[in-house]
């Protein structure tokens, strides 16, 4: 069943049918090789009419693992999305899942990577998001170079599952809440944060 998973959204990837994916798999056991978080059409709407009123024509996705949200949400939305993992060696290893967008990878010690500080701080009407992120001190270094003023952070608002970020609770007071929706019934949810100039 797990390889029929993999191979089936394969197929439906190829077929640009991201509908039939989060459809079929959102409540998936094994769902998590690929993505953590299948979103519903209406997510994907909240998520483009969003950016739209916040004037982002671009998301930069942070830990972005396979890519398969970050494909799914271009393919929605129409916004490009790029994504960055820090794990190469996992990445490029004959066991790893499959990739749905080209991954950049990035150094685990963000102050010493240029290319990726280069990145963060040229993201003017970009938003980054961090979708079941798991690392709240590099969420923090990556706040500090990140020169766009939207944060997207894609988490579980419920007992017994962490993340670092969670979509509520986590961010400096420099960021408020613009809007938020749940994923569906999972108590996952999808916080759109904004930068002011406190
Ligand atoms: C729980 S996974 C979530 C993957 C994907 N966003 C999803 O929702 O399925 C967390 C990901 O964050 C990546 N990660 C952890 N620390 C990172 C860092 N400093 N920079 C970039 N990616 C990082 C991990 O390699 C892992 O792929």
């Amino acid at each position: 069943m797990e390889d029929t998973f993999v191979t089936s959204v394969l197929d439906l990837y190829q077929k640009g049918d991201w509908k039939n994916i989060v459809e079929t798999y959102n409540k998936y056991p094994g769902r998590n090789k690929l993505l953590w978080v299948f979103p519903s059409e209406e997510n994907f709407v909240f998520i483009r009419k969003t950016l739209k009123m916040l004037s982002c024509d671009r998301v930069l996705s942070i830990g972005c693992g396979s890519g398969l949200l970050e494909w799914m949400i271009f393919k929605a939305t129409d916004i490009p999305v790029s994504g960055i993992e820090v794990d190469g060696t996992w990445w490029k290893c004959k066991y790893a899942p499959p990739t749905f967008i080209d991954l950049f990878i990035t150094s685990p010690e963000l102050d010493k990577d240029k290319t990726t500080i280069r990145v963060l701080t040229n993201c003017n009407k970009t938003a980054i998001l961090f979708c079941y992120f798991n690392d709240g001190v590099a969420f923090k270094s990556y706040l500090k170079y990140f020169s766009g003023t939207v944060l997207i952070i894609i988490g579980p608002n419920k007992e017994g599952v962490h993340t670092s970020p969670k979509p509520f609770g986590d961010v400096s007071e420099e960021w408020t809440l613009y809007a938020s929706q749940e994923v569906r019934d999972s108590s996952d949810f999808i916080a759109i944060y904004c930068k002011s100039d406190k």
